[in-house]
């Protein structure tokens, strides 16, 4: 397999699979992982928007990637990781900006998403004919551009802070609701018998 294939076919495994339940455990580390198959699926929209041709596998699992995980990370933050933060964070961390950047990013990068989404449908149904479209290429390039930024700043600032930060229970009380938003039973600690 050429590196090129080698890529490609890491690049859809990371998108297609999720992190592993066990790693709800300490769900900053899962975060982690979802953040490191963004930085994958940047590299993928990059590639799509710069080459011309259509590669059906690729565009389906972007597809899927986009309409169901992509949203539940930004609901893990949303709702969760978000409020834990400001209801953590000492004064002198002077969070609440930041996390108010980021959240309006959310908004943004998710009309963006909605509108990958539907252009890739799209090709899939015409076949690839034509695709990536100039517009839509730089489309791809906008979302990937921002969304690389975005990591950047969560994995700079709010991950190490939540480490410093959240709670034994806050991090159980997060792992539960990530794998109850996922449909996931919570894997239990097994106690030595
Ligand atoms: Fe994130
Ligand atoms: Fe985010």
């Amino acid at each position: 397999m050429d590196r090129l294939q080698e890529a490609r076919t890491m690049a859809i495994s990371a998108l297609r699979e999720p992190p592993p339940a066990v790693q709800l455990l300490s769900p900053l580390d899962y975060i982690l992982s979802d953040h490191f198959r963004q930085r994958t699926l940047c590299a993928v929209l990059d590639k799509m928007a710069e080459a011309a041709g259509f590669d059906r596998e690729l565009i389906e699992a972007v597809l899927d990637f986009l309409k169901s995980e992509f949203g539940l990370h930004v609901i893990d933050e949303e709702e969760d990781l978000f409020p834990l933060m400001r209801r953590r964070a000492m004064s002198e961390d002077a969070i609440d900006e930041v996390l108010g950047e980021l959240s309006l990013e959310h908004a943004s990068d998710r009309v963006d998403a909605d509108r990958i989404v539907e252009g890739l449908a799209g090709a899939l149904e015409a076949n690839g004919a034509g695709f990536p479209a100039p517009q839509f290429a730089r489309l791809l390039k906008r979302f990937a551009a921002k969304e690389r930024r975005h990591l950047i700043v969560e994995n700079a600032i709010i991950m190490p802070l939540a480490r410093a930060r959240l709670t034994d229970d806050d991090l159980r009380n997060l792992g539960r609701r990530m794998a109850a938003r996922r449909g996931i039973d919570y894997p239990e600690k097994k106690h030595a018998v």
